[in-house]
């Protein structure tokens, strides 16, 4: 098989000959889906995370300073109230425009949720039990009601959950969405390697590999077209964000106004730690550039330290939500930046191996590769980060139990929204313990929702505002 013959030189040049011993034992269709899978390795890629796998140790050891960055919040204030109307009003003439796209990273496994299909098919509201997917869709069309134009929404899947999130789009009628403005575009893929950089065959039979991460964004949107599709059609601006957090406010004027009036090339979203110990990134400087500060890196004292105020220094969870400039997105895939770097961690595997001649599964460790969004804030020279309120704005799912489960999401849900009764002062007839759910369509905000809001249907315990 001349395709044998020509792989059999590249792996032998790039030291990976043990596949050989892989393809010696499988049947042609097993070949032919490995030949393929190693057709897309980029080996110089891939040499080169190694390379940097064997220094981990010593730049790991290496000091970082970490200090906090400047936040952008809002309180009552007469000045702050101006502010705020001239930052939401940007973003509204922004939106009026047609220059901002919608931008969903919804390619991870969603593996720890334990639910079997990609989470945004995920039923999540506490009273009709729509689905993440749906949500979002909703929010967006009733932006389009509010701002006479149709705003087109990128979804990143990956090759493990393409398939099913676009076939629950098909069965869902676009979710009430014009089908021409949802386009999907799939995330790369990249191979995980053992502490000696060989490739790993996984049990079946094929390169064990993983989506590139949310930071695989980037390319993607490259790649796929998206960027210059957007371009072409006047877009300027991208309001990213991920599958799980149901309370998300898509395309939030205020906080693109923020990003926009400053010129920013990717801003941030951040909310105020619940307490000292929560484990959430912080947005904060990292040698004084912008990043994000993994809860890992900083120490007990740092984790701590307060301001004159008594309010945490590093106060700022990341929650994952970004305004990122098109053009910027370009200029990360530029020959001299070459999109972002690359995190490793150490993961547990079951692999296939080679032992007598024949094929025996054994449980490894391997070095998963994988890119993320927020190290594009250390390549941005402006940038804008907004403290939000967390009950209005903030709560994903993650868990199956406990923490950042469906439960305390669906809480959090019904919360915000009976936030949004009391605000509107027709209140009267809320049975305490009711659940209540208002449809983006309604009103996907408290300001929306208070100038529509007349009263509640008839007593129940459930109520469903549409
Ligand atoms: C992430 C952030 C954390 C932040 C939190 C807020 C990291 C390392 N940490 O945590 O700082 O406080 O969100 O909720 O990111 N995804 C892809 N492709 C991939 C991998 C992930 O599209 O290859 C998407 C997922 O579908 C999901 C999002 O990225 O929408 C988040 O991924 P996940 O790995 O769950 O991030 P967290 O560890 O929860």
């Amino acid at each position: 098989m001349k395709e044998v013959k020509e792989i059999s030189e590249v792996l032998i040049e790039n030291g990976q000959e043990h596949i050989l011993e892989h393809l010696g034992l499988m049947i042609a269709e097993q070949k032919e889906a490995l030949i393929n899978d190693l057709k897309q390795v980029d080996f110089k890629l891939l040499d080169s995370l190694f390379e940097t796998y064997k220094k981990l140790p010593t730049s790991k050891n290496k000091k970082k300073v970490f200090s906090a960055a400047d936040v952008l919040s809002f309180d009552e204030g007469d000045v702050s109230v101006k502010e705020k109307k001239r930052l939401y009003a940007i973003g509204e003439d922004y939106l009026s425009q047609g220059k901002i796209a919608v931008f969903l990273v919804a390619g991870g496994q969603g593996t720890r949720l334990g639910f079997n299909g990609p989470k945004g098919c995920y039923p999540i509201s506490p009273v009709k039990g729509k689905s993440l997917f749906q949500l979002f869709s909703e929010n967006i069309l009733a932006l389009q009601r509010r701002y006479g134009k149709e705003f087109p929404w990128y979804i990143m899947t990956s090759n493990e959950n393409n398939e099913e999130t676009l076939s629950f789009f098909r069965k869902n009628s676009f979710l009430g969405l014009n089908e021409h403005n949802v386009r999907f575009i799939i995330q790369k893929q990249i191979p995980s390697f053992d502490f000696n950089g060989k490739l790993i065959i996984s049990r079946d039979k094929k390169l064990l590999k993983n989506p590139n991460g949310h930071g695989g964004s980037i390319q993607a949107l490259y790649d796929s077209g998206a960027l210059t599709e957007m371009k072409n059609s006047g877009i300027e601006e991208i309001f990213y964000f991920q599958v799980d957090n149901p309370l998300v406010k898509i395309a939030d004027p205020l906080f693109a106004g923020a990003h926009i009036s400053i010129h920013g090339e990717i801003s941030s979203k951040v909310v105020r730690k619940t307490d000292p110990d929560e484990r959430v990134g912080i947005i904060g400087k990292v040698d004084g550039k912008l990043g994000c500060i993994e809860y890992s890196e900083l120490s007990s004292e740092k984790v701590r330290e307060r301001k004159e105020d008594g309010s945490l220094l590093f106060n700022s969870g990341n929650i994952a939500i970004h305004m990122l400039n098109r053009n910027f997105v370009e200029k990360l895939n530029s020959e001299e930046n070459k999109g972002l770097p690359y995190h490793l961690a150490v993961k547990d595997a079951v692999a296939l191996v080679v032992k007598s001649g024949t094929h025996t599964l054994e449980y490894i460790k391997s070095i998963k590769p994988e890119m993320f969004i927020f190290d594009a804030l250390s390549f941005a020279k402006r940038s804008a980060t907004l403290e939000v309120e967390r009950s209005e704005e903030f709560s994903p799912v993650k868990n199956s139990e406990g923490k950042d489960s469906p439960e305390t999401a669906r809480r959090a849900m019904v919360e915000r929204c009976i936030k949004w009764i009391y605000k509107s002062g027709k209140q009267d007839l809320f049975p305490k313990e009711a659940s209540v759910e208002i449809s983006p369509l309604f009103a996907f905000d408290v300001e929306g929702f208070c100038a529509r809001f007349v009263s509640l249907p008839e007593a129940s315990s459930s109520f469903y505002i549409e």
